[in-house]
């Protein structure tokens, strides 16, 4: 019950009696992050019956959860930013004035753990004790979100040596929101149907009731490392992004830097952790972050980026041998899986597996516990894995991890990709021209929504730099921290990161994908280096620069002139709509929004009519 004596930390320790008053949890249980202690915590997850054992032949130390079938994604019309003005908030989030949201969660979190243990998490995103580091505090009434906590960020009592007597911490409330009376028996995944993710920027401090599911739970992820985050970045002048980091050395031994923002479970653990095909001898990629870059200027004006996760929540479906190798390898042993299916043989499986073996398993135990075969799959038209399937697995699993993914001073970031998953319209790949190009083509994308969020999947919206769930203040604002962070760097002599926009989803009048993808996105990212040496011209369009044919590499890839034109064509009348998508966006966007954008806007409409 009481804190550990290495524990100093009185305003904490007060924090933590307050919320125990509020919650009534039966326990209270300090994590200290040793390894014994995560062991234990699994143990106690197979007996509540959360955990499944994989067979420790196949995935050694490796467990399958599977969740509440109402409790499988993020809840984005259930998560607020609540600013004491609505402005600050903006009209892409939802908000509520923060003392009426008080009042509506304090009877939701009154005894919301009876019953329970709480745990107290004490995490650090990014390197322990780094100037770049900040620190959080979980308190959680899921055993289940303190052992994915344990493989997502630093966690441990080394975080209470750091914070010292008076370190500032991120308070985060976590509950399951599903106390249980005396006796009562527990279920396998306790979820409740009122959820919140609440976020108050002004105090920084996130509380969420009543899913246990990923982003709505492990709240280091997107509620700390992007929307609270994305509050310090624009009063501190440092950038909170949805972006994956990755190495890229070149035969000679260069070594690049890129971040990446796609929407979720648009590519950036496949983009992370790609393996150059065949014609791209001696290039090398390795990961630093799969899904979120903390990026500050240094002095020189370049632009340093840190991965301030420790682990990989990763979506599973589509991933195989042939797609993502690497991360396949890193899913060998001391895993969580979450929503994927059972193997007979006590392993896991998930569509897209049948690409490695050639064929579908005669029998599985899908991820809602019934039995699966593929003639049930195809005449109910189930997956055995829930397509917001993931796993959870440590950083240092993963064979193709950057030497430098743990460096507190991050790593100089040489160009910027913005992508979204569009099967029309939007080009393979365009080079903005400047930086204010490159922040309006981040700004406009679109991207057909996926199965990462709860609500309808496939409808294009706007996702200004994958950020839409998760800029944690007013969009507009936003665009203005960025088109400042440029003038900025630009005024202290450096050389600004390059923007590129793409699109790796433009699908043929078959319904297929046309461009292959995964692997073969390395020719892509071989004309962006070409192009920041300076050794191709590329082309000029309307929005920007993109390759010919001849500039790219293609050996090794069968992948002929007429096809390249179906996925880099720009359409005229297809691109006057996009334009007027971009124009509902400004309308909705138009409090703040930065008149470097609208002037864009007009050259590009400009050159579409000429
Ligand atoms: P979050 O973790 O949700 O933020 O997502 P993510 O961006 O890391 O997504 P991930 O890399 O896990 O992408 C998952 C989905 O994108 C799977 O369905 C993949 O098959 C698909 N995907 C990834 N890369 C490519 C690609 O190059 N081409 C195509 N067609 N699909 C891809
Ligand atoms: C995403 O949805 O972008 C994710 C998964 O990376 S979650 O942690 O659930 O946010
Ligand atoms: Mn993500």
């Amino acid at each position: 019950m009481n804190p550990p004596v290495y524990v100093k930390h009185t305003r904490l320790k007060a924090w933590v009696d307050g919320m125990v008053a509020l919650c009534k949890p039966d326990k209270v249980y300090w994590c200290d992050g040793s390894d014994e202690e995560y062991q234990r915590l699994c143990q106690q997850l197979l007996g509540a019956g959360t955990f499944k054992k994989l067979n420790p032949a196949k995935r050694p130390n490796s467990f399958l959860a599977c969740s509440d079938p109402s409790d499988v994604a993020r809840v984005e019309d259930r998560t607020y930013i609540c600013s004491p003005n609505k402005e600050d908030a903006g009209p892409t989030n939802n908000w509520m004035y923060p003392g009426e949201m008080r009042r509506t969660l304090q009877p939701l979190f009154d005894g919301c753990m009876k019953g329970r243990t709480m745990y107290v998490v004490p995490f650090s995103m990014g390197p322990l004790g780094s100037p770049i580091a900040h620190i959080g505090i979980e308190l959680s009434d899921s055993a289940y979100v303190a052992v994915n906590q344990r493989i997502m960020t630093r966690m441990g009592r080394a975080v209470f040596d750091v914070l010292g007597k008076n370190g500032d911490f991120v308070p985060c409330v976590h509950t399951v929101g599903a106390p249980l009376a005396p006796g009562q028996k527990d279920v396998p995944w306790p979820c409740n149907s009122t959820k919140y993710i609440v976020h108050y920027p002004q105090t920084r401090e996130i509380w969420s009731h009543g899913s246990g599911y990923g982003g709505n739970a492990l709240l280091g992820k997107k509620c700390f490392a992007l929307r609270i985050a994305s509050n310090m970045g624009r009063d501190q002048g440092w950038l909170a992004e949805h972006m994956l980091i990755l190495g890229l050395t070149n035969p000679q031994g260069k070594k690049y830097h890129v971040a990446a923002a796609f929407p979720s479970a648009c590519g950036k653990t496949n983009f992370s952790m790609l393996v150059p095909p065949a014609g791209f001898d001696g290039w090398k990629v390795t990961t630093i972050g799969d899904d979120i870059a903390w990026i500050k200027p240094s002095a020189n004006g370049d632009l340093r980026a840190i991965n301030p996760e420790a682990g990989y929540f990763g979506v599973a479906p589509g991933t195989n041998f042939h797609t993502n190798p690497n991360c396949m390898a890193s899913l060998d042993k001391n895993v969580i899986f979450t929503n994927v299916a059972l193997t007979d043989d006590g392993d896991v499986w998930w569509e897209g597996m049948e690409k490695d073996t050639g064929h579908l398993p005669e029998h599985l135990i899908d991820w809602q516990g019934k039995d699966w075969t593929p003639a049930i799959a195809k005449e109910t038209n189930t997956k055995a894995a829930h397509p917001n399937a993931r796993f959870t697995v440590a950083a240092t699993n993963n064979p193709a991890l950057d030497s430098a993914w743990d460096d507190a001073a991050g790593v100089k970031i040489d160009a910027f990709i913005f992508g979204g998953r569009r099967s029309t319209t939007v080009p393979l790949v365009t080079q903005a021209r400047n930086w204010t190009e490159g922040v309006y083509m981040a700004a406009t994308m679109g991207s057909e929504t996926t199965a990462a969020a709860a609500g309808q999947q496939g409808v294009v919206r706007r996702d200004p730099f994958a950020m839409l769930p998760f800029v944690g203040y007013n969009m507009s604002d936003y665009f203005q921290h960025w088109l400042n962070m440029g003038d900025k760097l630009l005024s202290s002599g450096a050389r600004l990161p390059a923007i590129f926009c793409v699109n790796w989803f433009r699908k043929g009048g078959d319904g297929k994908f046309i461009w292959p993808g995964y692997g073969e996105n390395m020719r892509v990212l071989k004309w962006m280096i070409d192009r920041i040496e300076g050794q191709t011209k590329g082309h000029e369009n309307i929005f920007g620069i993109s390759p010919t044919y001849e500039e790219i590499t293609w050996t090794g890839l069968d992948f002929s002139p007429a096809q390249f034109q179906a996925v880099t064509h720009i359409d005229k009348t297809a691109w006057v709509e996009e334009l007027k998508l971009h124009e509902v966006l400004f309308t909705q966007l138009a409090y703040h929004l930065p008149t470097e954008l609208t002037a864009t806007k007009a050259a590009i409409a400009l050159r579409l009519d000429a």
